[in-house]
């Protein structure tokens, strides 16, 4: 019988860390920072216009070492180069995973069935790069012959999520007249609301889905093509109102699209790791095709760096280790990303998508079930407003979550102090965090502002703040299309070096599937008053009626 395959937790390496982390428990931070004045310096990285301060974590340079120790035994080296060169990392659908293909250089030749793909993603750009100058320029206009003022972008997912995060984020590099506007979900108010506000004589229709059979995609295509029509447009109209990004060619020209107008996909490239082909297409038409270009050049920076640099002092892998020291050996369930920086507040929802569709498996590359936890709940949402919410559970609170706090040095905005105010906060969450307050600090406190000694004892457990818990700080001089390529690259990264500690697939989603196939089996009964038979459960049949009557005419 063949020996079963060393999962990470059998490994040396993941006992080692194990050992590491009995003896750091008990060990504080703040005694870290006491005994080494050079802390903050060692444990820092710059790597494509991002600075990752990890000096706020529990680790050493003995835990630092035997964490890369692991990462090389898990085959770290080897899966990075076959991800960069085409080979199949997505095992279960057979294809490669070549979105870093997407941000490479035109001389450069990656070949996937022999064909050098680096030629067709090329092309693309400049498709992408001659529709957009057309519309900012009029000369593609609507059928009455206005010039495009809005754009609705109809996709879900990996085909919604990463556009609308660039789009919002890079609001000062917006260029032209174009307004972009997203419809995602399938409840009616989203794309309701959205056409409320628009004329169709200067709204351009963009269809994005990597199949073209994601059903709220769909749905709300032929709601939108409708509105169109009602509205005056007329059926040879919808040629010039509608385009289509998708590897599913014969289903989008048998929606009513201009073949000339479908814009393609590839199957190497992921849903959520997708924005930078064609499915960027609303962030092109917003910010014009050289910010763009700027955009994929810093994504490119980004894997750069983690293509060629030492583990140790690589952004991803670092940050793919700690969360897996946490993750791992420490507990952690969940894991918070915290941007300082109103324009990212999309960032924590993209990277949700990212990190938890791709590293929530159960199984290991070779279908066996794992034995240890993988990917954590990503979670957060824009500082300073956390603070005033969830901070408090994260302060003193009995669960353990590590934080990144995303930075710019600089704001877009001069409002008075604003900015070093917000830095001042990010900062201040970062020590409070990493400091804590002791019961005797917090009792003296008390007793130097006048309480009376009984009230302090009492109150003093309250006050009292663990500290201890750990947090990054990611920084950018400014937050413009190459630091958020670079940004976004960095974390599709990190998930992917999670994967490998882990041996997971991370290209695949079989998990979301059942939902979608039980809903096509629910639809049916709830539309139609003589489709019998049950659901599946007598709860689920009990809300089918419950739902046909309240809707009963
Ligand atoms: O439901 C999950 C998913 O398959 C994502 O992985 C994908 O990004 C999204 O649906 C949308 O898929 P498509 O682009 O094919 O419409």
């Amino acid at each position: 019988m063949a020996d079963k395959p060393a999962t990470p937790t059998h490994r040396p390496q993941w006992q080692a860390l194990v050992q590491h982390k009995e003896r750091l428990t008990g060990t504080s931070m703040r005694e870290f920072f006491q005994q080494d004045p050079e802390r903050a310096n060692r444990y820092l990285i710059d790597g494509a216009g991002l600075t990752l301060d990890f000096s706020r974590n529990r680790l050493t340079d003995d835990v630092l070492t035997a964490l890369t120790e692991l990462a090389d035994a898990c085959g770290l080296s080897q899966r990075k180069a076959a991800l960069f060169a085409g080979d199949i990392v997505n095992i279960t659908e057979n294809r490669p995973a070549l979105h870093t293909a997407l941000r490479q250089p035109s001389d450069e030749d990656v070949r996937v069935d022999g064909n050098n793909i680096i030629t067709e993603i090329h092309t693309t750009l400049a498709r992408m790069e001659k529709l957009v100058a057309a519309v900012h320029s009029g000369k593609q206009a609507g059928y009455t012959g206005k010039t495009f003022t809005d754009v609705v972008s109809i996709g879900i997912g990996g085909s919604f999520l990463g556009p609308k995060l660039v789009v919002e984020a890079l609001k000062p590099y917006w260029q032209g007249n174009v307004r972009c506007h997203f419809v995602a979900n399938i409840d009616g108010t989203n794309i309701a609301e959205t056409l409320s506000r628009l004329d169709p004589e200067t709204t351009l229709f963009l269809i994005q889905s990597k199949s073209f059979r994601t059903q709220e995609t769909l749905e709300n295509s032929l709601v939108a093509r409708q509105w169109f029509m009602a509205h005056g447009g007329a059926e040879a109209a919808v040629a010039s109102h509608f385009l289509a990004v998708t590897t599913n060619i014969a289903e989008a020209t048998r929606f009513g699209i201009d073949p000339g107008n479908i814009f393609p996909m590839w199957d190497w490239v992921g849903g959520r790791y997708s924005l930078w082909s064609a499915i960027g297409l609303p962030i092109a038409l917003t910010l014009g095709m050289d910010h763009f270009r700027a955009l994929l050049n810093g994504a490119h920076a980004m894997d750069c760096h983690f293509r060629d640099q030492p583990a140790e002092r690589n952004l991803p892998v670092v940050m793919a280790m700690l969360s897996v020291w946490y993750n791992n050996f420490w507990g952690a369930e969940s894991h918070a990303v915290v941007p300082y920086d109103e324009y990212l507040k999309h960032l924590p929802e993209h990277l949700q998508q990212l990190d938890m569709e791709s590293n929530g498996k159960r199984v290991s590359q070779n279908g066996q079930h794992v034995d240890y936890q993988t990917g954590p709940i990503l979670w957060g949402g824009i500082g300073a407003n956390g603070q005033h919410a969830y901070h408090q559970l994260i302060h003193q609170g009995t669960r353990l979550i590590p934080v990144d706090f995303i930075i710019p040095l600089q704001s877009h905005h001069a409002v008075a102090h604003h900015h070093a105010t917000l830095f001042a906060n990010c900062l201040s969450q970062a020590r409070a965090m990493m400091a804590g307050k002791t019961r005797a600090e917090a009792e003296q406190e008390m007793l130097d502002s006048g309480v009376d000694e009984s009230t302090a004892k009492t109150l003093a457990t309250h006050k009292e703040i663990p500290g201890n818990k750990p947090s990054n700080i990611l920084m950018m001089n400014r937050l413009n299309p190459e630091t958020l390529g670079a940004l976004i690259a960095l974390y599709e990264h990190r998930t992917f070096v999670q994967s490998v500690i882990w041996d997971l697939d991370c290209f695949d989603q079989w998990g979301v599937e059942l939902g979608k196939q039980i809903g096509n089996e629910i639809l049916p009964r709830l539309l139609d008053e003589e489709k019998t038979g049950s659901a599946g459960d007598s709860a689920t049949d009990h809300l089918i009626r419950r739902f046909r009557s309240a809707n009963r005419p």
